[in-house]
């Protein structure tokens, strides 16, 4: 059904469901949904009188989302197509993306066209404008490493602005973007990939991955090959069971801290930061709190990665933060360290 204002020229869809919108798979609606495929798309649908006036919400993949609740307002689903070699130097490659691309084979597309760089961030699930908003990493490799700039519409006024890497601000898990909810609509990124290419394979699992295939100087496609071995068997697919990836950041304490939690815990593993702080593991934090694989109501920590909640069926948003909350106070209650969730609630 079309809602009766402005926006039914776009297909706007009214009381939208968004449960198959969200890798969580939980159960909303939003008010309002439309679909766009170009900037001009966006323009016209923040022309309309209850865009200005109601709650907004842009919506990629889905895959770092968590529905508290209905929306009651509108959502813009990006669509926004296309990639191209934008130019090629000595130096590297430079390529475009439109941010409603399909991250994974965005990837896998570079790679076939002989376009090293990307391979470690294979399939993460979301779409390629999608991917900044959290500076998306794994194995060693965060998308800030690969990154040369983006275009974002400003939602309050319909202009298009070009960001460069420092203008995103990028952080761990963060940017300009996140910290901004509702402002900023990616409509292309732009990737730069050095030349000469090196494999990055110093992350432990995917070294060990690596020499079990027998790969010693892999090319950047079997790096990939390992990369989407390891997440298979370690992350739930969002197709078979709900998810959003890595449900907690990993904490960062001072060194200090991190060597008493040492000394009562020896086996804890940590990585020293370049600030002199330390990383710790949450997935390990959670496991030895007790919470791997074990469930509250529809929500449960998963069986082969801690860090990652899952929706085992018909789970609410109030559902995943009642498990959050109790792993959480747990966590602290047993190593004093607080968590911070990953995705974001809306
Ligand atoms: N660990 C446990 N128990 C668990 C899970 C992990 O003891 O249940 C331990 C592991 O043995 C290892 C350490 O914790 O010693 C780190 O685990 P892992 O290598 O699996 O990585 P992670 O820190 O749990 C991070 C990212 C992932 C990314 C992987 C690989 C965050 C929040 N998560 O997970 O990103 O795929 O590293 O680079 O930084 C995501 O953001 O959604 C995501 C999946």
């Amino acid at each position: 059904m079309a809602p009766s204002n402005g926006l039914d020229t776009l297909g706007a869809v009214a009381a939208a469901d968004l449960s198959r919108l969200n890798t969580f798979g939980l159960r909303a609606r939003a008010a309002c949904l439309v679909k766009v495929r170009s900037v001009a798309d966006v323009r016209a649908a923040i022309a309309t009188p209850q865009w200005s006036t109601g709650r907004r919400l842009v919506l990629g993949g889905g895959s770092n989302l968590v529905f508290t609740g209905d929306f009651d307002g509108t959502v813009l689903k990006v669509e926004i197509p296309g990639r191209r070699l934008l130019r090629v130097d000595d130096e590297g490659w430079t390529i475009e993306a439109g941010g409603g691309e399909c991250w994974h084979d965005f990837v896998r597309w570079t790679l076939d066209q002989g376009w090293p760089g990307l391979e470690n961030l294979s399939l993460i699930p979301g779409t390629v404008g999608a991917a900044p908003i959290q500076n998306i990493g794994a194995y060693g490799l965060e998308l800030a490493d690969r990154f040369e700039s983006l275009d974002a519409v400003d939602l309050d006024t319909g202009a298009l602005r070009m960001f460069d890497l420092a203008a995103c601000g990028f952080g761990y898990r963060d940017s300009v973007f996140k910290r901004n909810p509702g402002r900023w609509l990616v409509s292309t990124v732009r990737f730069r990939l050095p030349r000469p290419w090196q494999p990055l394979t110093r992350y432990a699992d995917l070294a060990l991955e690596l020499a079990a295939r027998g790969c010693s100087a892999p090319e950047a496609r079997a790096v990939s090959d390992a990369v989407i071995a390891v997440r298979r068997r370690k992350l739930p697919d969002p197709a078979e069971i709900g998810n959003a990836g890595s449900f907690f950041k990993n904490p960062v304490v001072d060194a200090e801290r991190c060597a008493r939690l040492l000394a009562a815990h020896p086996g804890m593993p940590h990585y020293p930061q370049a600030s002199g702080q330390e990383k710790l593991a949450a997935g390990w934090l959670i496991e030895q709190a007790g919470w791997k694989g074990r469930s509250l109501g529809p929500v449960g920590s998963y069986s082969h990665q801690a860090l990652v909640l899952v929706n085992h069926g018909g789970a609410t948003g109030g559902d995943v933060q009642r498990l959050a909350q109790a792993i959480m106070a747990d966590v602290e209650a047993r190593f004093g360290v607080c968590l911070e969730p990953e995705p974001v609630f809306v």
